[in-house]
């Protein structure tokens, strides 16, 4: 039992840096983006900071690929390629000395057992301990696959103290059914203390500062209703395409891929009460509260809208439509820009408008959370002299410049009274000097230290997937033509025209 659940048991001292036990980690999919780019550097990096204990055994498991026949040295180049921390080259030998792999089929038995020989011989050759964390980076079709292999080969439970633990890369599901089904088939492999659901943006340090800012201040809390907040902007734009991944991609779309998961998970954050203490059963309780609450204001159809990127220049390049990237159907209906008008049924935020964008091949990388706040009710300066002021708006970046801007209008020095908006600017690269780890460093850690508060449920997943589903069930079925819009840009016309219902203009990030 961690301290999380028990609360005679103290915390560790927060101040200390955590390391884990004796731990093993089952990477399925280890010649998956995923894994290159994302999964074996995160793992490096956190060896590299001394956060994994020495007998620590990373097994791959890969079904046989083209071009790759040695998965070793694979596994290495992209440590290579995406480390943050820099390669030592000590750390690393040490890191691949306790690589193993398993090439196989993920539906033969065959695999499994030559896993479980690997399992058992990390045991005794390297002290694992028998604790294992399977990290199912693969398409959500070999989930029940895999974990059916698993159960089969008796690697779901270890017979002395050794844990088990799963971690279940999203999507989590294609839609609220499809996701009740995936888990009931995890469950019957796995304890609900011993599934890990990746959202990778709760790793982000970034999203973990808005609870500290809202809640380990005085400040912003009593203004943060709808008495002093006008309206919430949640975007995530991207300014590349779909980048080799229209294979997952189409079908998914940004409203599955990214707002069902990362951007819900910001405006539930964003937008919850405050938790009774800092456990994961009371975040979770304070965030299915909210996404229960929250609704598409109107209907569907004038409250969403999903669109897709058109062929034009992007910066120097003339890019290609999303229809006409490889992979693509050319009668392709999948969104690849979707924006949201909510509401929250509650006190705080009746009345507020959340409105979430998210895009591929906008006009640049940013994910931002901005609050406009309501203009003074009375206002002695003269228009012209508020000519340049704006509502006041506090804008979390969560990346990139990660930081927390304030904008609010200030007197122009001199012998007239003019007024103009200024900003005070907190930014992480200037306020701290300590290492800031990737999501994915944060998130295994915590699964090889058993602790939860950065995992989204169950019933957190189902809320959202009820939410998207609206969205995806009106937009797949309307025969209305889906919206195209221009590379580089900042999404459709109709996405305008939608915050043009409310009287409003979307921020230019
Ligand atoms: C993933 C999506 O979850 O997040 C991708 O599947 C997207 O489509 C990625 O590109 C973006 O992550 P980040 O951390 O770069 O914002």
């Amino acid at each position: 039992m961690s301290h999380w659940e028990n609360p005679l048991v103290m915390p560790w001292d927060s101040r200390l840096e955590r390391v884990a036990g004796p731990a093993g980690l089952v990477l399925f999919g280890l010649t998956g983006d995923l894994s290159k780019r994302k999964i074996l550097p995160a793992i490096y990096d956190l060896a590299h900071r001394g956060l994994l204990p020495p007998s620590f055994t990373l097994i791959g498991v890969a079904r046989p690929k083209k071009g790759i026949d040695d998965f070793t040295k694979m596994a290495e180049e992209a440590i290579r390629a995406g480390a943050n921390t820099g390669i030592d080259e000590r750390v690393l030998a040490q890191l691949m000395s306790g690589f193993r792999q398993v090439i196989g089929d993920y539906t033969s038995e065959e695999t499994f057992a030559k896993l479980s020989e690997e399992l058992a011989r990390a045991e005794t050759e390297r002290g694992t301990g028998g604790n294992y964390a399977f990290y199912l980076a693969i398409p959500p079709k070999l989930f029940p696959h895999v974990l059916k292999e698993l159960k089969a080969a008796g690697l779901d439970r270890h017979e002395d103290s050794g844990w088990r633990r799963v971690m279940i890369e999203k999507p989590f599901g294609h839609d609220l059914a499809s996701s009740k089904e995936l888990n009931d088939v995890v469950l019957d492999v796995f304890e609900p203390s011993e599934i890990f659901r990746i959202d990778h943006y709760l790793g982000k340090e970034t999203v973990q500062n808005i609870l500290a800012l809202r809640f380990a201040n005085e400040l912003y809390e009593p203004l943060w209703n709808n008495a002093h907040i006008d309206h919430v902007e949640i975007t995530m734009a991207e300014d590349i395409g779909v980048a080799g991944r229209g294979g997952y991609y189409d079908g998914v779309g940004a409203a599955r891929d990214v707002i069902q998961n990362h951007l819900l998970q910001l405006l539930a954050l964003t937008a919850m009460e405050e938790p009774t203490a800092f456990t994961p059963q009371a975040l979770r309780m304070e965030k299915e509260k909210v996404l229960s609450a929250t609704h598409f204001i109107g209907s569907v159809e004038e409250s969403s809208v999903f669109a897709q990127y058109d062929a034009g220049w992007q910066g120097g390049d003339y890019v290609t439509s999303f229809r006409g990237e490889e992979g693509i159907a050319d009668d392709s209906r999948t969104d690849t820009f979707a924006a949201f008008r909510l509401g929250i049924n509650n006190r705080r935020w009746a009345g507020v408008p959340f409105y979430l964008r998210a895009g591929k091949r906008l006009g640049r990388r940013v994910t931002e959370i901005a609050l406009t706040f309501r203009t003074p009710p009375f206002q002695f300066f003269s228009n012209e002299a508020m000519a340049n002021v704006n509502a006041n708006t506090l804008v979390i970046r969560i990346q990139p410049e990660e930081g927390v801007t304030f904008k609010f209008g200030s007197k122009v020095p001199g012998t007239q009274t003019m007024l103009r908006d200024v900003t005070m600017d907190f930014g992480y690269g200037h306020a701290f000097t300590e290492y800031t780890p990737e999501a994915y460093e944060r998130l295994i850690l915590d699964v090889l230290m058993g602790e939860e508060p950065l995992f989204p449920q169950q019933t957190e997943l189902e809320l959202s997937w009820a939410l998207v589903d609206q969205a995806t069930n009106y937009w797949e079925h309307t025969d209305r033509e889906i919206p195209q819009y221009a590379p580089g840009s900042w999404g459709p016309q109709e996405a305008h025209d939608m915050l043009a219902l409310d009287g409003r203009v979307w921020r230019r990030p």
